[in-house]
C-alpha cells in the first residue's frame, strides 16, 4: 500500500515508511504539544513534494495559521499546494443548514469543490473539539463515522487533531477513538526538577508494522527531529 511520508525521519521509520494512504489518523495531545504545528508540517512538506493538502482550521483564522507557521520556518505556499480554510468559510457554508439540515452534506460539498479545484490529497481538521462545539451532533458516533467516510470518499488521508485537556486522566470513551485507523500521541513530560520535553509515539497504525516506542521531538530550522528515547 502507498504511504504518506510525515517527513519526520524517526517517525517515518517507526511507521515503516509513513502513514498508509487513506488511513484516518488522530493527532492527540494536550495544549501546547505542537499538534497544530505537526499537522501543518505534514501538509507543508508533502505539498512541497507534490502532494497538495487542505488544512481546515477551526481554532484560528487562516491568516493567523499561515503567519504563525511561517514564523516557525514554513513559508506560505500557493493555494493549489496548501489551502488553509478556516471557520468563517465553514460557517458561511453551514448557514444553509436550516434548509438542508445535514451538516455532513454541506461540508462534503465545500470540500468537494476544493478538491475539484486543487486536487488535494491530504486533509487536516484542527480540531475535533471545535467541530463538536459548532456542529450539533445528535448521534456523535454515527455522524463522525459518516464524516470520516465522506473524507475518504473524496480521496483524502484525513488527519484529525484531538485535544486532551491539561491534567486530564487517560483518554477513555472518546467518540473519535473507535474510527481511527491510526493514533499519534504527543506529550509534554517533565525532565529533572524544572525541565519539560516533548515526546511522540505511534499508539496505533492499521496496515503498518510500527514501532510503539517514544521519540523525543525537537523543532529546529523549520522541521521536526524525532530521536528514539532511550530508557535511562
Ligand atoms: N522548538 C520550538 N521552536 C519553536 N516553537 C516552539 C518550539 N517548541 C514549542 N514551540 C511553540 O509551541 C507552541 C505550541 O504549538 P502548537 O502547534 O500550537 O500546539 P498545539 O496545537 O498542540 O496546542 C507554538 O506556538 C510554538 O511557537
Ligand atoms: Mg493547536
Amino acid at each position: 500500500m502507498a504511504s504518506i511520508s510525515t517527513y519526520v525521519a524517526g517517525l517515518d521509520k517507526a511507521l515503516d515508511g509513513g502513514i498508509p494512504e487513506g488511513n484516518t489518523v488522530l493527532i492527540v495531545g494536550g495544549p501546547g504539544t505542537m499538534k497544530s504545528t505537526f499537522a501543518y508540517s505534514v501538509l507543508h512538506r508533502n505539498a512541497m513534494n507534490g502532494t497538495p493538502g487542505l488544512f481546515v482550521s477551526l481554532e484560528q483564522p487562516a491568516s493567523d495559521v499561515v503567519q504563525k507557521m511561517a514564523a516557525l520556518g514554513m513559508p506560505p505556499l500557493p493555494e493549489d499546494k496548501l489551502y488553509v480554510m478556516d471557520m468563517s468559510q465553514l460557517r458561511l457554508a453551514l448557514r444553509d443548514k436550516e434548509k438542508e439540515k445535514d451538516w455532513i452534506k454541506i461540508l462534503s460539498k465545500l470540500f468537494e469543490e476544493a478538491v475539484n479545484a486543487g486536487g488535494y490529497r491530504l486533509f487536516v481538521l484542527d480540531s475535533l473539539e471545535v467541530l463538536y462545539a459548532i456542529v450539533e451532533f445528535k448521534e456523535v458516533r454515527r455522524e463522525l463515522f459518516h464524516f470520516v467516510g465522506m473524507l475518504k470518499e473524496l480521496g483524502f488521508t484525513p488527519l484529525l487533531v484531538a485535544e486532551v485537556p491539561l491534567g486530564a486522566p487517560a483518554r477513555e470513551g472518546r467518540p473519535e477513538d473507535f474510527l481511527a485507523d491510526g493514533i499519534i500521541l504527543l506529550e509534554q513530560f517533565p525532565v529533572g526538577a524544572m525541565g519539560v520535553q516533548l515526546r511522540m509515539r505511534c499508539v496505533k497504525m492499521r496496515g503498518s508494522h510500527h514501532d510503539r516506542g517514544y521519540f523525543l521531538i525537537d523543532w529546529e530550522g523549520g522541521k521536526f527531529l524525532a530521536t528514539k528515547a532511550i530508557q535511562q
